[in-house]
């Protein structure tokens, strides 16, 4: 192996896995994403734990009933990792996360899978643990959604979107099992550039905002619940994330038709003004006693109450839960225990992991420095602003989204009071603001209450109080999406590639 490694292959080390990477580039290997393998091993590890808990009740009750269960199958868990270019993640899984039963590597790409082959020989892993397979991730998902050959972990791990995926991910999945999702075309999930875009691969129009990253993981989780709701799956995410240039959920899927019926209660269209970028979430159905009835709306005005612009309509976006609480506490924990030697970017998952652990559960968030630009005002520090509205009796939290973000469920009029007694404080020159702009409307109106600014105890999270790389920073000199692997020997399947072929004359 030592002259193939020196005349063809880079060695790339990254957690407890080695791989040869061909120097041509034959073969996709992104480094940035590292963070993201190491939060998908933790959340894998600790998702299994809670899994193997469940299953190993199950089979107890089974013995007891006579029924018996294969005890392999019992204490361990299957993963497939549908797009997996090098096979350097599943290789990682397989040696970091214990009671795997076997990985299948997927990719069509024929260079992907002499890659993975070479790659779990060099590892010492048996072919048997980590399988590689060519073939079409949905095709190969399609054929695997029958009970007794479905995964329990699939892994989408694509270029750009997910969402041709989704279909096929929801139905090869255990119930009960993790879906881990990345979706990369945030240009897409996140401006208004191309909604027609964003709707056409996830029935959704984003709407331009601060929170537009945060907007992005409810629009997936939104299109994942739909997916999955077809096939009376119901989603429970249990930790979602932005990460620099892309999103990554982690999601379980549950068999349970009562529950899907509740999805129309969880999804929300969003209004958000054009002037003065106040939102509002409008449900697209609610649980009475007895039955699900269509909300009554719109619940805005045709123009904003507060600087009389019109409305851009978003969505529909998940508004339910995006973290199951418990869960993160527990992935938390098993990070908190470990050490950079396991995973190489501790540091920052310990951050991201403590802030998304203090999050409220309210959807969307404000930008501090976004409120005090519409007034012309100076912004007022987080600390002061989280303490006017804890005094007021009301939650905050930071978004792990952006630094600077406020999440509350103050309502936006409370918002905008708190930002007029800023500006009792602080006064701005009037002159100098636009006869027309929301500033000018914003503040013709007295504040219904003059907020308290006096510092609460809770203002500052105890992620803030200990050093903690709570946010994301650009990790390195051209970071970003790489280009596609060079590789072409792959199966035919891409569409786009027959659509561009000329017609025969
Ligand atoms: C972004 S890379 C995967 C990176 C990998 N998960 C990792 O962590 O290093 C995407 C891979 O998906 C493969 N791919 C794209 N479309 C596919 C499809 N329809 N079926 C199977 N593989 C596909 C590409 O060949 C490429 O190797
Ligand atoms: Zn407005």
């Amino acid at each position: 192996m030592t002259n193939i490694e020196s005349d063809e292959f880079s060695i790339i080390t990254e957690g407890k896995a080695s791989i040869l990477f061909p120097k041509d580039n034959a073969v996709f290997y992104n480094n940035v994403q590292q963070y993201n393998r190491d939060m998908s091993v933790a959340a894998i590890r600790t998702w299994s734990e809670i899994y193997l808990e469940e299953k190993e009740k199950k089979a107890r009750k089974k013995h007891e009933t006579g029924t018996s269960i294969a005890k392999s199958k019992a204490n361990s868990f299957t993963i497939l990792e549908a797009l997996a270019a090098s096979g350097l993640r599943s290789i990682r899984y397989a040696k970091e996360i214990p009671n795997i039963d076997y990985i299948v590597a997927n990719d069509f790409d024929v260079d992907a899978v002499d890659s993975i082959n070479r790659n779990v020989e060099y590892n010492e892993l048996s072919k048997e643990l980590v399988r590689a397979n060519q073939g079409d991730a949905c095709s190969f998902m399609y054929q695997h959604r029958e009970y007794h050959n479905r995964f329990d972990v699939v892994d989408i791990d694509p270029y750009g979107t997910a969402a041709p995926f989704l279909d096929a991910a929801v139905q090869s999945v255990q119930n009960g099992g993790l879906l881990c999702i990345t979706c990369t075309d945030l240009a897409v999930l996140t401006g208004s550039t191309y909604p027609e875009k964003c709707y056409a691969n996830y029935g959704s129009i984003p709407v331009k905002g601060e929170f537009c990253h945060e907007m992005a993981l409810r629009i997936l989780l939104y299109t994942l619940s739909t997916c999955a709701a077809r096939y009376q799956r119901q989603i429970i995410p249990l930790v979602s994330c932005s990460i620099d240039f892309y999103i990554r959920v982690f999601v379980r899927v549950v068999i349970s038709a009562a529950e899907v019926k509740k999805n129309c209660c969880k999804a929300s269209h969003v209004y958000v003004c054009s002037g003065c970028k106040s939102f509002y979430l409008q449900p697209l159905a609610k649980m009475t006693e007895k039955k699900f009835v269509p909300m009554v709306g719109p619940i805005v005005n045709s123009n904003c109450i507060h600087c009389e612009n019109k409305f851009h309509v978003g969505g529909p976006i998940w508004n339910s839960s995006m973290h199951d609480k418990e869960f993160v506490q527990r992935m938390l924990t098993h990070v908190k225990n470990s050490n950079t030697d396991v995973y190489g970017t501790h540091a920052r998952m310990l951050g991201m992991l403590t802030v998304i652990s203090e999050e409220i559960d309210v959807p969307l968030f404000h930008s501090i420095s976004m409120l005090s630009s519409k007034l012309n005002c100076i912004n007022p520090s987080l600390k002061l602003f989280c303490s006017a509205l804890l005094n007021k009796g009301y939650q905050v939290s930071a978004s792990h989204v952006m630094a600077g973000s406020v999440k509350t469920d103050a309502p936006i009029d409370v918002v905008w009071d708190v930002m007029r007694s800023w500006v009792k404080l602080h006064p701005v020159t009037m002159k100098n603001i636009a006869e027309n702009s929301p500033a000018r409307k914003l503040l013709a109106v007295e504040p219904s209450f003059i907020a308290d600014f006096k510092i609460h105890e809770d203002a500052e999270p105890p992620s803030r109080k200990v050093k903690l790389v709570r946010f994301q920073q650009n990790p390195e000199k051209n970071w970003g999406p790489k280009p596609r692997a060079s590789g072409k020997r792959k199966l035919e399947v891409d569409d786009s590639e027959h659509r561009s072929a000329k017609k025969p004359g």
